[in-house]
């Protein structure tokens, strides 16, 4: 295969020109150049409004994705995070989260991530509904699913990571918004924000928890914990800390 990157005036004519008199195989347009594959050379363009550069054999034929080393990411010895891309592990026999590694946060490799897997690990217990704030790309809410919880909500309110959760858990409600955009309470909620984003949402985070199961919270750094879970009534049953970030859960004590 050949490349030919194509700077220029009129790049847009030169790119409908090489539309019908080539065939083109890839066509990546930037600001100031295009770029174009073919199996050919490249047809006659007025070289007066064009500057044409071939790229090397290497680069016209780079396969790399970015990819390639993505890993299988073991966060306890019976759970693990991998992208659908990775192969499973045959001598794994513990809980797979399959998570893509797109434009959402929350590919399993954040600290905070780990914490809050960690934590919610470690206080599972079968409920009948949770609620995953500030899902990202839906990887807590996986959880879940992959533990057999019926009733699944998650809310972000960056769109990116409202699609990718939609397309991870097609059976969820995901909303575009904070937990007050959800349409139910749910019995374990769990969020991952940083500190600040914590405390502003706490009040909302409250309103979506009927506390039958564990409140977990994760993605504070370590001078924030106090601040946060002095606001949660209940005994604290979990705490993690991975890297920089913390993580705990809270079990309300009227239950
Ligand atoms: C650190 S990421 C966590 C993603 C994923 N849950 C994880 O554990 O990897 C935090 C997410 O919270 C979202 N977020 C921040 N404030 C929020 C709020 N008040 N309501 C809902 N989502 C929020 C951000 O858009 C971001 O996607």
């Amino acid at each position: 295969m050949r490349a030919f990157r194509i700077t220029g005036n009129d790049l847009t004519s030169a790119l409908d020109l090489l539309h019908v008199h080539a065939e083109l195989l890839g066509v990546v347009e930037e600001d100031c150049a295009i770029t174009v594959w073919l199996e050919t050379d490249l047809p006659m363009l007025d070289r007066h409004l064009v500057k044409i550069e071939e790229l090397p054999f290497e680069i016209a034929n780079a396969t790399a994705t970015g990819l390639e080393n993505d890993r299988a990411i073991l966060v306890a010895c019976d759970l693990l995070v991998r992208p659908p891309w990775v192969a499973s592990e045959p001598a794994f026999h513990g809980i797979e989260l399959v998570v893509p590694r797109g434009m959402a946060f929350g590919s399993g490799e954040h600290a905070s991530t780990q914490a809050a897997l960690l934590v919610l690990h470690s206080v599972w217990r079968p409920v009948a509904s949770l609620i995953d704030v500030g899902t990202g790309s839906g990887i807590l809410a996986c959880y879940a699913a992959v533990r057999g919880c019926a009733q699944i909500g998650a809310c972000d309110i960056e769109l990116a990571a409202v699609q990718a959760a939609r397309e991870l858990l097609p059976h969820a409600e995901v909303a575009l918004g904070g937990p007050e955009s959800l349409s139910f309470v749910a019995d374990l909620v769990v969020a991952n924000m940083t500190g600040t984003e914590l405390g502003a949402a706490l009040p909302a985070i409250f309103s979506r928890w009927n506390r039958r199961a564990p409140l977990v919270l994760s993605g504070m750094r370590p001078h924030e914990v106090i601040g946060i879970e002095s606001r949660v009534v209940g005994e604290v049953v979990a705490r993690e800390r991975i890297g920089d970030f913390c993580a705990f859960a809270v079990q309300s004590v009227s239950f």
